[in-house]
């Protein structure tokens, strides 16, 4: 047998938990952040952050991450788009140091994502199903990967952004035109508790905020699965919301999320300026509300049982880094500004968690 690919797993990579994850990683020096204490000594639940491993190797970005993260979400290379190459052999070096990292920093990791419409894999556009069937190349990547980080990714965005970006009905996608809309979505499920029985399963969305369709959409399917007895243990909200959005309506989003009684995720949390900046707001007014969304994240948040709250990430902890720069490099989305210094959001969301 080859190396492990879409085309087949040799049982070591089933067994994955041979992954000795090289302590490559010293625990990163703790530079206690001016006046806020770290975000995770505050919250009475995990806070996560986003990461991608050259992150890691930027000292103070590393540190400022140890400090308040209690949880990593791998931003990037623990996708399809990253693991799967050409050939559709497996390549796990990134998302090992991050998990190396998380280790050596007593941190969670949480599995970003099995199966997405986006940043999926030529491997599998162009599969040779003379070798494989379309259904055994699924299983086997999701077994892969899995497997892999069994016992060490305490929970995974299984199926990520399955609701339509209007709100009406399925996201097109490679797998529901290949497995079908709603069975790619159990299959996956199915494979996932298959692979790690311990992991908690998610499901995650974006614009649950905005779109109150698409929020009903969402709850729709949960609803589904759950009665269709898929193996489903958490309901994600992405919350990439903008200094626009109207106070309430996340309140609303995290509350209408709860009512299955599922923990739930605030899984890519950022609030942008720019993408508010078409109102006649000045950049002033922006900010202000930016920080008042931080505090109403955390009130809603902290307003669900304890059990409910499964964690809080944001998504990139400094400006610098933060994906919606290549928007506009001007935006500020993050907690802390590009020094790692903490920001009016950063202080209102830790006064309602504290
Ligand atoms: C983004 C990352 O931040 C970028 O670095 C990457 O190039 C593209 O993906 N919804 C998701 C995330 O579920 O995985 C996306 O992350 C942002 C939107």
């Amino acid at each position: 047998m080859g190396q492990d690919s879409l085309y087949g797993i040799s049982r070591r990579g089933l067994l994955g938990a041979s992954l000795a994850l090289a302590a490559c990683h010293p625990p990163a020096r703790s530079q206690p952040v001016a006046d806020l204490p770290p975000l995770k000594s505050l919250a009475p639940f995990p806070v996560g952050a986003a990461v991608q491993a050259v992150h890691l190797t930027d000292p103070a970005l590393a540190a400022l991450i140890a400090s308040n993260a209690s949880q990593l979400t791998p931003e990037w290379e623990m996708k399809m788009e990253y693991i799967v190459r050409d050939d559709g052999t497996f390549r796990f070096d990134a998302p090992d140091a991050i998990a190396a990292f998380a280790r050596a920093n007593g941190q969670r990791l949480f599995g970003h994502t099995l199966v997405w419409y986006a940043q999926t894999s030529p491997a599998f556009e162009r599969l040779d199903e003379r070798r494989v069937t379309f259904a055994d190349a699924y299983r086997n990547y999701i077994h892969a990967v899995m497997s892999r980080y069994r016992g060490i990714a305490t929970g995974w965005d299984v199926v990520n952004e399955p609701i339509a970006e209007n709100g009406d009905g399925w996201r097109d996608s490679l797998w529901s035109r290949r497995l079908g809309d709603f069975d790619h979505i159990a299959l996956a499920y199915r494979h996932a508790r298959e692979a790690d029985p311990q992991a908690a399963l998610f499901i995650n969305d974006y614009n649950l905020e905005w779109i109150p369709q698409k929020r009903t959409s969402f709850l729709r399917l949960v609803e589904r699965m759950l009665n269709a007895g898929v193996p489903l243990d958490g309901v994600g909200t992405q919350t990439h919301i903008d200094a626009g959005l109207s106070p309430g309506e996340l309140t609303r989003t995290i509350r209408d999320l709860a009512q299955f009684g599922l923990p739930v995720h605030v899984s890519e949390f950022d609030v942008s300026i720019s993408r508010a900046s078409n109102l006649l707001s000045h950049r002033a007014e922006l900010e202000r509300a930016q920080a008042a969304l931080y505090g109403e994240a955390a009130e809603a948040f902290m307003a669900l049982p304890a059990r409910q709250r499964y964690a809080f990430t944001f998504w990139g902890l400094r400006d610098g880094e933060s994906w919606l720069r290549r928007e506009d490099a001007s935006d500020t989305p993050a907690p802390f500004d590009a020094e790692g210094r903490p920001k009016p959001g950063a202080r209102a969301w830790a006064e309602r968690v504290g």
